[in-house]
């Protein structure tokens, strides 16, 4: 799971708590990472727009997205859970996914994504406003890594209760349908 808020107490890490515990209470070895504070600088567009995110599938910008992107993956299935900033993923967010999709996406069929199911959760904690655009760049992001929407959740302020809920049992079907328990 990736989890892209500075704010370690508010209603993304609330989600993302939910998550990470039914996952587990599903059986799965499930992690978080943190996107904020582990060095992930934003894509340089290297050369003329792409660098080895092209054809070596690699980031050549050489910081702290090497080891979550070897993680990520190696991971049988992936929850991405990010606030809302201004109708869109956070910049955390942004700043691993961005590069993630160059070098998953340039892989086209051999995308090492591809097939993967994965829960996008948007946390609009202030107005509620811009939950669609946020959820419609990540669903784009998935396409894009050929990877597969298991689901697509919108919290606000005043869904918090039962979106949270909705969240733990989204992560468990996914964790009981990769153990071929689904149903
Ligand atoms: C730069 C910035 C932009 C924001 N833009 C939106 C927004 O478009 N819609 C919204 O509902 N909340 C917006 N918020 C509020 C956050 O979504 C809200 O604080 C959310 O709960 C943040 O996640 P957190 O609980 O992990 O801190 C914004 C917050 C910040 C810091």
């Amino acid at each position: 799971m990736l989890s892209a808020s500075p704010n370690t107490g508010g209603l993304t890490a609330a989600c993302a708590r939910a998550a990470l515990e039914a996952a587990a209470a599903a059986g799965a070895d499930a992690r978080e990472i943190r996107l904020n504070g582990v060095g992930v600088g934003l894509c340089r567009a290297c050369g003329d727009g792409w660098g080895t995110c092209l054809t070596g599938h690699r980031c050549q910008v050489e910081d702290g997205f090497q080891e979550i992107h070897r993680q990520v993956v190696g991971a049988d299935a992936l929850v991405l859970v990010t606030p809302v900033y201004w109708g869109e993923m956070s910049e955390s967010a942004k700043a691993f996914t961005d590069r993630l999709r160059r070098c998953e996406a340039s892989a086209g069929e051999a995308s090492r994504l591809k097939g993967r199911p994965v829960i996008a959760v948007a946390a609009a904690g202030g107005s509620g406003g811009g939950l669609v655009s946020c959820l419609g760049s990540m669903e784009r992001l998935i396409q894009h890594l050929r990877a597969r929407t298991f689901d697509l959740v919108s919290v606000n302020r005043w869904n918090r209760e039962y979106k949270i809920r909705a969240i733990a049992g989204s992560a468990a079907a996914m964790v009981r349908e990769l153990s071929g328990s689904a149903g």
